[in-house]
This record gives structure tokens, C-alpha cells and sequence, in this order.
């Protein structure tokens, strides 16, 4: 081939990358890896293995061992023995390390990447270029993170031993995703890499023997989905973290569910690709190639599902279908290669089937003309356009390269297509018009949007969804406190119930019936069943009944709370004067409220006039909070700005504290409305009435219908149906009753966010009743990505 004919056909020879460190690594270990645990390498107990083959050619890479319980409970107990000493050392101390590890990964990179690429089928170019560059820089990111603990973060302690579960689409980057936070803080960790792909994590236990890491710091143990769940059930590990799937993500929900394990969970994800008329379009198609054959789409935020403006679509659909067609699929470890292998011949045929089952008549498909290499896992690049958005393709996570797409008319009808999944991890937007990208960004439900790019990582912004994508952040400073708790001391709560008296009575005394309603959509509503509760002081005295709530008043308070979302875009500085407001006119009734406490609770006068009076404060506390409570513009690598930016969770259920019965309720409901949620709350079972006084207070303070709404009844009922509820995005429970467990197990459903007491109390009247962790509650952070410049 001549110079000219190479300019025509731009066609180029192969250009391997040599992999002759790796091999000779593997040969090194006689291609058999034992477990890590307490800084060896430690023969599973078993002595059972199993094969980690390369996916673009079949070759068996190496057997690794599979770990059984015995395995588990020896690198858990290295890992308890560790952490004490680990902690103490303080954060500059472990920094040391975290910068040694960072120096030894960049030192020892291409045998990493060749390594990542040969066993898992990514691309050379993307292991190279981006998989290994990203695990150094989280190493050092959390190495300042660790120097900077105590001045930073001086309220916040390790969790203990986390167990960490990582798939097998970026087997390395997860690995330090997860260990990096969880070491810089001071927790030691038992992690389980994918069982498709384990070699990355073995080379890098050499490099925590390299770094010099204390024993049981990091313990690597290999295996299936088996080792997993043993890790999920094992009782001395304080934190489980987990990517991969939606549906095993839910298990270890419900698997952690009252074991007080503290929980994260990076899932799926059916990402919305927005392709607006007057976006750079060419620049859309490229970062198109990027979200959707990027790691063979084997990516949770992947761009998956394209949402093209009618106008343009049919241009952008040609220029896809010409790039794809140019896309090189072949060895991975070939430099200049696009689409590598899919990591395992059973991934490649749950792709297959997938597409099989999911095209119907009316959908336009098609496949890239590129040539696919004989033998090995591969899938060629698809578009499949003209889909509804129930199709399942539309709404399942395929994990391959197959890119589903559709059309919209409107910026409107784009962002009801987009937030039209189950899932909610990313977004990326392409319009050259500032003022639609930044409106479109907020609308959007997901933890990260990318304006004008994609797929853009840096330890310094956090990653993590919304709804069935999972909970929680890696990376950022908000993804620290993923790994740590509040110093304060907590204590067991003791379960309160209400005071007995004479069921025959009929009224307070001067006979006239009190009866509180509940307080749904800024009305005063009886309850659905029409039962009420005669509510009796300590010493039996009838003082009221309450109305006692069912299910059908629950969803009829999160049907109002839903519709009073608007709440979110009311300015902050609007909130803040709505919770003055609360204030003043609590404040203007305290001696009533007062009286109110002491007669239901019997507490001294002094006691009730205290509660009153830091319910007073704490309004206005979180009024002061309303504006202040900020994001951040993270410094990460890009020319361009990342926006962290403090969203409102959304519709909350609260159940509040028995006691401290106004206090309690208080302390729920501002901070979230301070931020723009809306909430259900369910105020003390034992003594309710201080709510139902305090709706009359909401009632002359502008609160907007429906953004607080107020159901008295049995707490165990009413978690129950707020737990199963769909529309409901998180659930807080400081009652007394021992509903933790049943709470985190049913709101597995949708996988909402739940912050349950684990029957701990916190004294409501300190500062430990208040502050940020409320505020961190309150909010998700998403991370809007804005690169700017020619
Ligand atoms: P998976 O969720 O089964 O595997 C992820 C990790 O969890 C692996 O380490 C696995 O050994 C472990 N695991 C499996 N079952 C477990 C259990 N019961 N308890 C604890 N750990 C367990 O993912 P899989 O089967 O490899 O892939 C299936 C689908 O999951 C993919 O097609 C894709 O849709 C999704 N997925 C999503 C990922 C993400 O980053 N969000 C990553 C990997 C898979």
C-alpha cells in the first residue's frame, strides 16, 4: 500500500502492545493465585479454583482460588485486628501509604493495564489512557483526604471493617474506588473483585506489600457471587459496599437490613443520551462513541438510551450509523482498536438474547458493517432507533454495545422521556445553548449530568444515583462521608408507649370532642378509616383523641407531598423566610405548647419550656441553613467547571421521636423542608398531640399545601406502608419501637434511601439533634459537568 492509497482508505496495520510482562507475572505465579489476607498470600481453605480466561481469545490466564466461609472469617478477623491501630495512626500517617500506593500504581502501569486488558477484553488504549491514570489519581486525591481528616471532617470516625464487592467492567478503578476512601479514613477492608476478573486486584495486593501496608489493612479475597453473599452476611464487618447489578444490589439490601451495616450502593443504570437540534452534532455523534462503545457499553452510566430532537434526527442517525460503521473491533490489546471483547462468553449471551427477545416490528436496526474477529466474545456495535419508551429495550440494561434511541419534540418531552426509567445514575445533554443545558441539568434525575460530554470521572466529584441506580457517592468529599460516622455517642433508645386510661371516657372534661384530623395537602382531613385514639396523660386523664392513620391516608400524604415538588424550585431564601415564619408564630404559642408537653408527657415545667424553646431555635436554625447550605465547584481535570450542586432527595417519610414528641417532629421536618424536600411525617405514637397543635402552626406560616403533611397513628403501620410505597424517595425513623430491620427490608423495593436509629437514641436537645448529617440527609448531590473553550 502506497502513502496516497493510506490517506484514501486511512486504514492502518495492527499495532499490538506487548504483553510479555504480564505473561511472564502470571508464569511468575505459576498461573494459580492464592487469597490476600493479612498480608499474604494465603491458600483458600478449600484449596477449590477456578479459571480466569481471557475473552477475545478463550486462553486460560490463570487459576484463582475461590474462597469459602472459613476464608471470609479469617480476613475479616485480620481486618478487625488491623483497624484499631490503623485508625490511631491519624490521617497524615495514613496518607504516607495512600501516596506510596498512588507512586507504585503509576510505577507499575502497563503491567496493570495490559493486565486489566487481557483479562477482562477493554481495550489497551482505554486501560492505558483512563482505567489506571483514574486509579492513581484516586489514590492521591484520598491521600490528601486522609491528611486533611481532622481539620476537615472533625466530627467523623472510621466505620470499622467494610467489606467491598466490585463487578467486572473497570475490575481495578473499582477496586480503587472503594479502597481508597475506606483506607484514607481509617476503616481496613475485605474486598471481593468480580470473579470474570481478578488479576488486577492480585498485582495489587503486591503493591499494599510494596507500599508497606500494614497486615490486614487491605484483604483481597477472589470468588464468585457466593463470596459475596458470605461477606454481605458476615456479623463483624460495620459497612458493605457494592456495584453491579440492580437485582443482587437489592438483595444485599434486604440481606443488610437491620444488621446496622452502613450501606452503599452503585447499581445500574439506562442512561439518557439528549441530543437537542442545535447541538454541535458532530461533537455528539463522537461523545456518542465514547457513552455507548466505551468498555463494549459494559458501563453502569453509559449512554445508552439516545433522545434525538425530531428535527435533526434523521441527520444524526446517519452520522452514527457512518461512525459505527468505521468503529474497529477487534484485539484488544491492539493500540489502535475501538471495541475490544465482552468480558465473558455468558455476558455476550445475555446481550444476544436480550436484543433477540426485545426488537420488534417498526424498530430500525442496525449493526456496524465493521468486520467482527473470529472466535473471542464479541458483539458488534448497534443502533436500534424508532423504540417507545416501554419497550424493554428502552428500559433494561442491556450492558452491551447497543445503543436504543428515540425521538422527542420539545425540551419538555425530553426531559419526561429521560426520567422515564426506574434508574436514575447519569445524564448527558448536547445543546450549544447554555440556557437550555442548565435548565434541562436540574430537571434531569440522576446523580451526575454531563453537559456537552460523557463519561467524565475525577476522584474529586462524587458518582453515585438516584432511585434504582443505588444510593450513596464514591468519590468527593461526599463520598467520604460514606465512610465514616459522627463521633457523637448514641444510646439504646428505650421504647415509650402511651399512657393507659379509662377507655369509657368521652370527652377532655368540659365536653366538647377534641379530635385532631390528620394534615394532608395543607388540610385539615379526618382519617380514612374514621377511627380515632383517645391520647391519655400520665396520670389517665383523657386529654384528646388523634386520628388514627391508614394506609390509604399514607398514600393519599405522599400523593400531596409528590405534588407539591414545586417546593424544590422555590428559592432557598423563600424557605428560609417560611421557616422564620414557623417560628414566630410557634413562638408567639409556646406557653400553649407548653402546656401541651407537660400534660402528655409529664415533664416538668422547665423541661417542656426548653423543648419548646430549641424547637423555636431549630426552626430558625435551619432557616439560617436554608441559603447556606451550598454546593461546590470541583477542581477536577478538565477545562470546564463541575458543579456539585445540593438537590432536594425529594418526598420523604419521616417517622419522628417518641421522646421528645415536638422536638422531635421539628427536628425532621425542617431540615428537610429547608432544602426543598417535601415530607409525610408520622409524629410521636405515644404522644401525638403535639403534632396536631403544630399543624395550626404550618397552617398560618405560608408552608404551601402538601409540602408537609401530618399523619398520626400506629408507627408500625404506617412505616410498613411508607416503606412499600414507590413515591416515597427516603425514609428516616428515629421512633422507639424496634422497626429497623422491617424498614430497610421492604424498602428494598425501590431501593429508597433510609437513615434508620437501629435502636440508638440521640439527645435531640444538643447539637446532636441537628446540624449537617441532617442537612447530608436531606440532599443528593449531583455533579453537572460543564467544560467550556474552543
Ligand atoms: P453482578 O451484580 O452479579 O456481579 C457484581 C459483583 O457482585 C460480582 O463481584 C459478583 O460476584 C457479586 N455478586 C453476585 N451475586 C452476589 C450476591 N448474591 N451477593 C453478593 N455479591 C454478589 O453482575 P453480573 O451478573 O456479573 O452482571 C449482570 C448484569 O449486572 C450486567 O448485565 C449488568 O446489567 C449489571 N452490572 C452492572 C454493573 C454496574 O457497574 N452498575 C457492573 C456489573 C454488572
Amino acid at each position: 500500500m502506497n502513502v496516497k492509497e493510506i490517506f484514501d482508505s486511512m486504514d492502518y496495520g495492527p499495532a499490538p502492545e506487548d504483553s510479555a510482562v504480564a505473561q511472564a507475572w502470571l508464569e511468575g505465579h505459576d498461573r494459580n493465585f492464592d487469597l490476600f489476607i493479612d498480608g499474604a498470600f494465603t491458600p483458600a481453605a478449600s484449596g477449590a479454583s477456578f479459571a480466569s480466561k481471557n475473552p477475545a481469545n478463550g486462553e486460560l490466564l490463570a487459576n484463582v482460588a475461590q474462597s469459602g466461609s472459613a476464608d471470609i472469617d479469617t480476613a475479616v478477623a485480620a481486618a478487625r485486628k488491623a483497624q484499631p491501630k490503623w485508625e490511631r495512626i491519624g490521617g497524615p500517617a495514613r496518607a504516607r501509604f495512600l501516596y506510596a500506593i498512588a507512586r507504585l500504581v503509576q510505577k507499575h502501569s502497563r503491567i496493570l493495564a495490559v493486565l486489566e486488558t487481557l483479562d477482562n477484553g477493554k481495550p489497551i488504549r482505554e486501560s492505558r489512557d483512563i482505567d489506571v491514570p483514574l486509579v492513581a489519581r484516586h489514590f492521591y486525591y484520598h491521600a490528601g483526604a486522609a491528611q486533611l481528616m481532622a481539620t476537615t471532617m472533625p466530627d467523623q470516625m472510621a466505620l470499622g471493617v467494610a467489606g467491598q464487592i466490585i463487578p467486572w467492567n473497570f475490575p481495578l478503578l473499582m477496586l480503587a474506588w472503594k479502597i481508597a476512601p475506606a483506607i484514607a479514613m481509617g476503616n481496613t477492608v475485605v474486598l471481593k473483585p468480580a470473579e470474570y476478573t481478578s488479576l488486577s486486584a492480585l498485582r495489587f495486593a503486591e503493591i499494599c506489600v510494596q507500599a508497606g501496608l500494614p497486615k490486614g489493612v487491605v484483604n483481597i479475597v477472589t470468588g464468585d457471587g457466593r463470596v459475596g453473599e458470605m461477606i454481605v452476611n458476615h456479623t463483624d464487618i460495620n459497612k458493605i459496599a457494592f456495584t453491579g447489578s440492580t437485582g443482587v444490589g437489592r438483595r444485599i439490601r434486604q440481606a443488610t437490613a437491620g444488621s446496622g451495616k452502613s450501606l452503599t450502593l452503585e447499581l445500574g443504570g439506562k442512561s439518557p443520551y439528549i441530543i437537542f437540534d442545535d447541538a454541535d452534532i458532530d461533537s455528539a455523534v463522537e461523545g456518542l462513541v465514547d457513552a455507548i462503545w466505551f468498555n463494549q457499553g459494559q458501563v453502569c452510566c453509559a449512554g445508552s438510551r439516545l433522545l434525538v430532537q425530531e428535527t435533526v434526527a434523521d441527520s444524526v442517525y446517519a452520522k452514527i450509523r457512518a461512525r459505527m460503521d468505521k468503529l474497529r473491533i477487534g484485539d484488544p490489546m491492539d493500540k489502535a482498536i475501538d471495541v475490544g471483547a465482552i468480558v465473558d462468553a455468558r455476558q455476550l449471551q445475555t446481550i444476544t438474547d436480550m436484543v433477540q427477545s426485545g426488537v420488534r416490528a417498526g424498530h430500525r436496526v442496525h449493526i456496524s458493517a465493521a468486520a467482527l474477529p473470529e472466535g473471542g466474545c464479541f458483539y458488534p456495535p448497534t443502533l436500534i432507533a424508532g423504540m417507545q419508551s416501554s419497550d424493554s429495550l428502552m428500559q433494561e440494561e442491556i450492558f452491551g454495545p447497543v445503543l436504543v434511541a428515540t425521538t422527542f419534540r420539545t425540551p419538555g418531552e425530553a426531559v419526561q422521556l429521560a426520567n422515564n426509567t426506574r434508574y436514575g445514575l447519569a445524564a448527558s445533554i448536547w445543546t450549544e445553548n447554555i440556557n437550555l443545558a442548565l435548565d434541562i441539568a436540574p430537571k434531569v434525575n440522576a446523580g451526575v449530568a454531563w453537559i456537552n460530554c460523557t463519561n467524565q470521572f475525577d476522584a474529586a466529584a462524587g458518582f453515585g444515583g438516584r432511585r434504582e441506580s443505588g444510593f450513596g457517592r464514591e468519590g468527593g468529599r461526599e463520598g467520604l462521608f460514606a465512610y465514616t460516622r459522627n463521633t457523637a455517642t448514641t444510646r439504646p433508645i428505650r421504647q415509650i408507649s402511651a399512657f393507659a386510661g379509662d377507655p369509657a371516657a368521652g370527652s377532655t372534661g368540659d365536653g366538647i370532642d377534641r379530635t385532631a384530623k390528620l394534615y394532608i395537602g395543607g388540610k385539615q382531613t379526618r382519617p380514612d378509616g374514621a377511627y380515632s385514639r383517645a391520647v391519655f396523660g400520665p396520670k389517665g386523664k383523657l386529654l384528646g383523641h388523634v386520628g388514627e392513620g391508614n394506609r390509604k391516608d399514607i398514600r393519599n400524604a405522599v400523593e400531596a407531598a409528590n405534588g407539591a415538588r414545586g417546593w424544590a424550585r422555590a428559592s432557598a431564601h423563600l424557605r428560609a423566610q417560611i421557616l422564620y415564619y414557623i417560628a414566630e408564630n410557634l413562638s408567639a404559642r409556646r406557653v400553649d405548647f407548653e402546656d401541651r408537653l407537660r400534660a402528655l408527657t409529664g415533664m416538668s415545667a422547665p423541661k417542656a419550656k426548653d423543648e419548646v424553646a430549641a424547637g423555636i431555635e431549630r426552626l430558625f436554625t435551619y432557616g439560617a441553613w436554608a441559603d447556606k447550605y451550598d454546593g461546590a465547584v470541583h477542581n477536577v481535570p478538565i477545562r470546564g467547571v463541575a458543579l456539585a450542586m445540593n438537590e432536594p432527595v425529594g418526598a420523604i417519610g419521616m417517622i419522628c421521636a417518641d421522646e421528645a414528641p415536638l422536638l422531635g417532629l421539628i427536628s425532621a421536618v425542617a431540615p428537610a423542608i429547608a432544602m426543598g424536600n417535601t415530607c409525610v411525617a408520622v409524629p410521636s405514637d405515644a404522644f401525638p398531640l403535639a403534632a396536631t397543635d403544630f399543624y395550626q402552626v404550618l397552617e398560618t406560616s405560608d408552608v404551601p399545601a402538601g409540602v408537609v403533611n401530618i399523619v398520626t397513628g400506629r408507627h408500625e403501620e404506617l412505616a410498613k406502608t411508607l416503606s412499600d410505597h414507590d413515591n416515597v424517595d427516603a425514609l428516616w425513623y428515629f421512633g422507639s419501637a424496634p422497626l429497623s430491620p422491617m424498614i430497610e427490608t421492604r424498602s428494598a423495593g425501590n431501593l429508597k434511601r433510609t437513615w434508620v436509629n437501629h435502636g440508638r437514641g440521640r439527645d435531640w436537645m444538643s447539637a446532636t439533634g441537628e446540624g449537617e448529617e441532617f442537612l447530608r440527609h436531606a440532599t443528593d448531590v449531583k455533579n453537572i459537568w460543564i467544560p467550556y473553550g474552543e
